[in-house]
């Protein structure tokens, strides 16, 4: 099938590399000068592991191509996904206006040819089908207006270009992108066009069934044979979205608050948390207590789910309690921090991880930027070291005064307290008895209770995790 992706980023291009791998023709529709370029050169802007060698060799198969003419590739294509960025405005609306030039240039470039699928990848809130359609349909009108100026008018009548738009979230993770693209738990599909959802399903085909040949670093997992196809109506779809990571913040938020109520009464909210999460009906997953949730989707999205309710006068308390709790949280370290050290100014504090969570370069609401800000306003000077995002952090936040660490034990150097704050696998793995020589006053603040407290101890570091 020939398609579209108009965005190439975090989401646009890994759907665009796995359709491509999957046999699709994918034209990739890119407008920064910069990302263009850096995919054209076979490099891939940010770090997603496996993604640059996946993307390298579904280019060289010649299903996958980069662009920045998103009117041939429309007119190519059968489906266009819009997966351009929806981020948070000051005042917690998501900032549509990516998705307002993406759909009024699809609809400039739609001709006759063929009926299209215009697909919102974007995380878009509820009533955004609709809205789109309006915009691609606006983008027809203002084209064949100007055509009409134009061009003489013909005898010929055309009906003009035919299209339907449906939603079709997105549940990757940054960090295990491609295998959540290949093995996602469902494919939600919104849409009551049964023309385009028949199209859709052809086009997830293999996925559904798990037909394809499993890339090697990205193996099946042991039992998957299909994976749900679930086909509701365009606003059920977009609230799908939205209340998944909802409830995913609000999973981590709440173990969280208990984990508050843990260190007040001497539990410890590992034990709780595992002991409720083998409940099945609550699960294992997002019970893990510490710095608290981030990243480029939970806040954006929960409080782009609290505006639509705002907008129809319906109270949310829930969710304002998720975003409440998880904003304290991520301030639980500096908390730990005084009790231990009493007095921050002048102290040198070492944070362990800058990215919102582990294998991805995304700073995107990173708790890390909130904690040191925090340490900074107080009078502490802030050291880092991230194994992939010390250079986005410099680039992106060029007034944060943090002094780059180039390795775990450069960072302890001279450090009054370590912070853990990203549990990337090489934290857990430090030489923590070298660690504890280097540092000035042995101190770990677990802000993800992911270190082995046991061992750390046992290096004469004194340690001190969240809830426990
Ligand atoms: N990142 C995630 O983990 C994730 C997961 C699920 C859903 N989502 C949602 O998917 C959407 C995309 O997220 P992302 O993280 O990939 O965003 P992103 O910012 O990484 O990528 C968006 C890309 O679109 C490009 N773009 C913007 N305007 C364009 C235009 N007119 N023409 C062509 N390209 C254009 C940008 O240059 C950028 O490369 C968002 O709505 C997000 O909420 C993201």
């Amino acid at each position: 099938m020939d398609i579209c992706v108009v965005g190439a980023g975090y989401v646009g291009l890994v759907t665009s590399a796995c359709l491509a791998y999957l046999g699709n023709q994918v034209i990739a529709v890119e407008s920064n000068p910069e990302r263009l370029h850096s995919l054209q050169s076979g490099g891939v802007p940010f770090f997603e592991p496996g993604l640059e060698e996946f993307v390298k060799k579904t280019s060289a198969s010649g299903n996958l191509t980069f662009s920045d003419n998103l009117t041939a590739a429309v007119q190519k294509a059968q489906v266009i996904f819009i997966a351009v960025g929806t981020p948070s405005l000051p005042n917690g609306e998501p900032d549509l206006s990516q998705v307002m030039v993406v759909a009024r240039a699809i609809g400039g470039a739609l001709d006759d040819s063929k009926r299209r699928i215009v697909v919102n990848k974007s995380t878009v809130p509820v009533g955004s089908g609709n809205w789109v359609e309006m915009l691609v349909s606006q983008g027809v009108a203002k084209a064949q207006k100007s055509a009409k100026e134009t061009v003489p008018a013909s005898s010929g009548r055309s009906e003009g270009p035919s299209f339907v738009v449906v939603s079709n979230p997105e549940f990757l993770r940054e960090g295990s992108a491609i295998a959540d693209s290949f093995y996602p738990d469902r494919i939600v599909v919104g849409s009551i066009d049964e023309q385009a959802t028949a199209v859709m399903k052809n086009l997830y085909k293999p996925i559904i069934s798990q037909t394809f040949e499993a890339p090697s670093f990205a193996p099946r997992p042991a039992k998957l044979e299909t994976v749900p196809f679930v086909v509701t109506d365009l606003a059920s779809a977009e609230l799908i979205k939205y209340s998944a990571n909802a409830f995913l913040a609000m999973k981590i938020s709440f173990a969280n608050e208990i984990s508050g109520l843990c260190e007040k009464v001497g539990a410890d909210v590992k034990q709780v948390a595992q002991g409720i999460g083998l409940d099945y009906r609550i699960g294992k997953a997002f019970l893990n207590a510490g710095v608290g949730w981030g990243g480029s989707c939970f806040g954006k999205d929960v409080s782009a789910l609290m505006q639509v309710a705002k907008e129809y006068s319906y109270p949310t308390s829930l969710l304002e309690a998720t975003v409440a709790v998880n904003d304290r949280q991520r301030l639980v370290v500096i908390k730990k921090l005084q009790e231990e050290l009493k007095i921050l100014k002048g102290r040198t504090i070492g944070l362990m991880g800058l990215s919102f969570k582990p294998d991805t370069d995304d700073l995107r609401d990173a708790p890390a930027l909130t904690i040191a800000y925090q340490l900074l306003k107080m009078g502490a000077s802030v050291k880092a070291y991230d194994p992939v995002s010390n250079d986005v952090c410099k680039t992106l936040h060029p007034h944060l005064d943090i002094v780059y660490a180039a390795d775990v034990e450069d960072l302890a150097s001279d450090c009054d307290a370590l912070v853990l704050v990203t549990e990337w696998a090489q934290f857990k793995k430090a030489d923590f008895k070298k660690i504890a020589k280097l540092m000035r006053w042995p101190l770990l603040i677990d802000g993800r209770n992911a270190l082995d407290e046991d061992e750390i101890r046992a290096c004469g570091i004194t340690y001190r995790g969240v809830g426990c």
